[in-house]
């Protein structure tokens, strides 16, 4: 098998585990896992919030400094307009009663995704959360909220060109930098790890370009039964990944 572990793990105590700097986690199977229970899609969204708030927490305590989170695309717009207008009480919801103690636990929020088909008093909500938070230093959460990668990149792409158009910009001067910095993630460092739940194993447009080189790992677990034990599973394949970045490796002889 390529790879050693980088360090011994002990599950118990998280010690030795190889901590990444930005997790990605597209929370998928809340439908399936409320399906599986006789009960409405909805109740498992509720359930996925819940599972949201552990990993947070988990995340503050093992000192990953970026989670991203995927909590609607921009491809979800597809699905009935009741679960649509529920998701988006949802994130009302989530911010209402979870505002505080994230400030608290000093937690900074970040939201990415287009805000031009968003009601004006969410696009309100969003901006007061992250101007609520700005100062914080601890955890960054970043919600992919109504976000798609090629949207993304299509902006950035209009963005630069604009600049080009009005004489501000050099073609020759966009290099990935450049264009890195046009993208919503401006200034986060790119995921380390991007973990799926549910056993789909496909990105579904989450983080095109930053996913470059992330480790992936997909688990069967429906989001909402995502637990510290499945984090700590997934910390333990990360931290036997042997990540080469094109080179020979810390493994090669
Ligand atoms: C993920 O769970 C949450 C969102 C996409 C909003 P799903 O709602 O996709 O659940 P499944 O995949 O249908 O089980
Ligand atoms: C991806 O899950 C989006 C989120 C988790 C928010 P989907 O359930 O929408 O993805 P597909 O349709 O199965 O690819
Ligand atoms: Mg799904």
């Amino acid at each position: 098998m390529a790879g050693e572990p980088a360090a011994s793990v002990n599950v118990e105590t998280g010690a030795g585990l190889k901590i990444p700097r930005h997790l990605g986690v597209i929370m998928d199977g809340n439908g399936r896992w409320a399906k599986l229970r006789g009960k409405r899609r909805t109740e498992g969204h509720v359930e996925g919030v819940k599972a949201l708030r552990g990993l947070v927490e988990h995340c503050i305590n093992y000192g990953v400094g970026y989670l991203t989170v995927f909590s609607f695309s921009s491809e979800n717009w597809s699905r009935p307009p009741d679960e649509i207008s529920f998701i988006f009480n949802l994130l009302r919801r989530f911010v209402a009663s979870d505002l505080q103690r994230l400030i608290r636990n000093n937690v900074r929020v970040r939201i990415i995704g287009s805000r031009q088909d968003l009601d004006p008093s969410l696009v309100r909500l969003i901006e007061d959360v992250e101007a609520k938070t700005h100062a914080n230093t601890g955890l960054t959460l970043v919600v992919a909220f109504n976000y798609g990668s090629k949207t993304e990149i299509v902006a950035a792409a209009r963005h630069l060109a604009r600049e080009v158009a009005a004489g501000r910009l050099d073609p020759e001067a966009i290099d990935e930098k450049r264009l890195g910095d046009a993208l919503y993630t401006a200034g986060m460092p790119d995921p380390d790890v991007i973990i799926r739940t549910s056993g789909e194993q496909r990105l579904s447009n989450f983080l095109l370009w930053q996913a470059a080189y992330a480790e992936f790992v997909f688990v069967d677990e429906h989001w909402p039964d995502f637990d510290e034990a499945s984090f700590i599973r997934v910390l333990e394949s990360y931290s036997q990944r042997d990540r080469r970045f094109g080179g020979i490796g810390a493994t090669a002889s």
